[in-house]
């Protein structure tokens, strides 16, 4: 097959076009060196590929790499909590405005075929149980108890203590930053092609994704990055609320996988099909400071408290769909994923300053 990676040099889009050209498939990428995650150059990495640079907003240059393409796998996008406000027009542009310009062109171009790359961030929370009213959605957790440091959410309806599981994809969509809004509109754009164009979209979830080639610390980075980065500095990583939110971290390989495997499942059945993307292993957000204070021989991590606007305490799933109808399941272990990841080669972007966190002295949030 002959596939267009949009995001193509980026950190994810990169290892999908290495692992796509590893199975014999020809690739595209086009990217546009976003400065939030990439330096003023195309990566060496991405030399042994065809790179376009340009923008999945500009639909004559769409309509160009179209034209002898099977497949699309779309990663172009604004990643991260982002910093304030100010950042939602760009990440709408970037995200749903780039989305719906890449889908009319593939209509207009009879591309049927995408994979695209969607988050865990549209759920929100993750799965709760609450003892007395089972499954329950608990809203944003207030600001003044986090600041309080009560960080497990509540049951809605009775206020008891919750038990936290495993989210499935036919959970409430419920985003709760300016990011993970963008993200979940994407998923509804390309739904709305398929009714309307008959097209198939694999939408895949992906879980904390982490792995070399991963942009340095910024507000656009994942946790791994800031912690490795704050390591590398000789600083201890310092672990927001009390360090026991699960997350469930997924090796970039695994995550490039499977999208290969998607791209080469064909057509996904009814058309539309989110699919959690993770390992199956959740691990909290303090024994990932651990591990990698361990693997980079650094100093113990810091709990600091506090959580920044918009963030979720336990978001962990089942990678039991993707298996089923991917195939898909993840290879690298936590353990062997952090060993690599201490020493493994990072992107430089040019950093910006950070998002507001409530803290203890300032309950406000943003
Ligand atoms: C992350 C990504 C999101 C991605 C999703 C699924 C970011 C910023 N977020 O959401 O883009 O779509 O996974 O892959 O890239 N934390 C600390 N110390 C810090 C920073 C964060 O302890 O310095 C904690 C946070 O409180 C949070 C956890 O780490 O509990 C994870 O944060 P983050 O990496 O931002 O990820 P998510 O919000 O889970």
């Amino acid at each position: 097959m002959r596939i267009l990676v949009t995001g193509g040099a980026g950190f994810i889009g990169s290892h999908i076009a290495d692992a796509l050209v590893s199975r014999g498939h020809r690739v595209v990428l086009l990217d546009a060196l976003l400065p939030q995650t990439h330096g003023r150059q195309a990566p060496a990495y991405s030399s042994g590929h065809e790179l376009v640079i340009g923008d999945v907003r500009d639909a004559d240059l769409l309509g160009r790499l179209l034209r002898d393409v099977d497949a699309v796998c779309h990663q172009a996008a604004m990643v991260g909590h982002g910093v304030d406000p100010s950042d939602l027009p760009e990440y709408a542009g970037h995200n749903d405005y780039g989305t719906a310009v890449l889908l009319a062109a593939m209509h207009a171009a009879g591309v049927g075929r995408l994979v695209m790359a969607s988050s865990m961030v549209v759920y929100g929370e993750g799965r709760y149980t609450c003892a007395e009213h089972g499954v329950v959605s608990p809203g944003p957790r207030d600001p003044a108890q986090l600041s309080r440091g009560w960080f497990e959410p509540a049951c809605p309806r009775c206020g008891s203590a919750l038990t936290s599981g495993l989210v499935p994809e036919d959970a409430r969509l419920e985003p709760r930053s300016g990011y993970a809004a963008s993200k979940l509109a994407q998923e509804h754009l390309a739904a709305a092609w398929v009714r309307q164009a008959g097209g198939s979209v694999w939408a895949l979830r992906y879980h904390n994704v982490y792995g070399p080639r991963m942009p340095r610390d910024t507000p656009y980075s994942g946790v791994a990055a800031i912690f490795r980065s704050a390591l590398e500095r000789g600083e201890a990583p310092r672990v927001m609320e009390d360090g026991r939110q699960l997350r469930d971290f997924v090796h970039v390989r695994d995550v490039a996988l499977a999208n290969v495997l998607a791209l080469e499942a064909g057509v996904a059945a009814g058309g539309f099909v989110p699919l959690n993307v993770c390992s199956g292993q959740p691990h909290t957000v303090g024994e990932l400071a651990e591990a990698l204070s361990r693997a980079m021989n650094g100093p113990a991590p810091v709990t600091v408290g506090g959580a920044r606007a918009g963030d979720v305490r336990h978001v962990v799933a089942s990678p039991q769909r993707a298996e089923s109808l991917l195939g898909f399941r993840a290879t690298v272990g936590f353990d062997a994923g952090v060993a690599e990841f201490a020493t493994a080669e990072l992107r430089e972007p040019a950093a910006s300053a950070g998002p507001a966190v409530v803290t203890s002295s300032s309950a406000a949030g943003d």
